[in-house]
């Protein structure tokens, strides 16, 4: 009977701690299949509450999880969708509050889209400057916003490693706007 107890209680703990993604995080990522998925709109009250909210940390075991390479893949049909067509995307835009983005390097070759795990800018460095700016989840409204020119930011890479970066340019400027996401900060916000 203890030893039973002692079961008992180790699953509920694992259940309690489990660092694994939530099960209706694995609802929203399995939702309908393996393609683009639906990208939150402030047009949606619901959606409009969801994209306020900020996001939570990712663990190394959701990393290597079976649900973050699907959501992985779906971010990317979300991001390139001919019919909606983004330069990034985070993570909350789909409905999992996890510090997700991905990101199209323009200061790379061949202008790779990139995912970086718990983001956080460390240090803004230069200038601001204005530049127009839209967003999948705000249909049809478009302003310039300013945005620092070069930023060090610190992630994890995708072998949840710690990493440092510079990153400078409109690749900067997208770096500012999806991290905005994570905050439940929007680029209208700025308008
Ligand atoms: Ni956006």
């Amino acid at each position: 009977m203890k030893r039973l107890l002692l079961m008992i209680a180790a699953t509920v703990g694992l259940v309690a701690c489990g660092e694994g993604f939530t099960a209706s995080e694995r609802d929203v990522i399995h939702a309908s299949g393996d393609g683009i998925m639906r990208v939150l709109s402030i047009a949606d009250p619901t959606d409009s509450l969801l994209l306020r909210k900020e996001s939570l940390p990712v663990s190394e075991q959701m990393l290597r999880s079976e649900e973050y390479a699907l959501l992985r893949e779906r971010m990317l049909q979300t991001v390139q969708n001919p019919e909606a067509v983004g330069v990034g995307i985070a993570a909350p835009q789909v409905g999992v509050r996890r510090n997700i983005i991905a990101v199209q390097r323009f200061d790379k070759e061949g202008e790779p889209f990139e995912f970086f795990i718990n983001p956080e800018i460390v240090e803004f460095i230069g200038e601001k400057e204005a530049g127009g700016e839209g967003c999948l989840s705000v249909p049809e409204i478009r302003g310039d916003v300013e945005r620092w020119q070069t930023i060090r930011l610190r992630y994890r890479d995708e072998q949840f490693v710690e990493r440092e970066e510079l990153v400078e340019g409109f690749t900067a400027v997208i770096f500012q706007h999806e991290l905005d996401h994570l905050d439940g900060k929007l680029f209208i916000d700025y308008l």
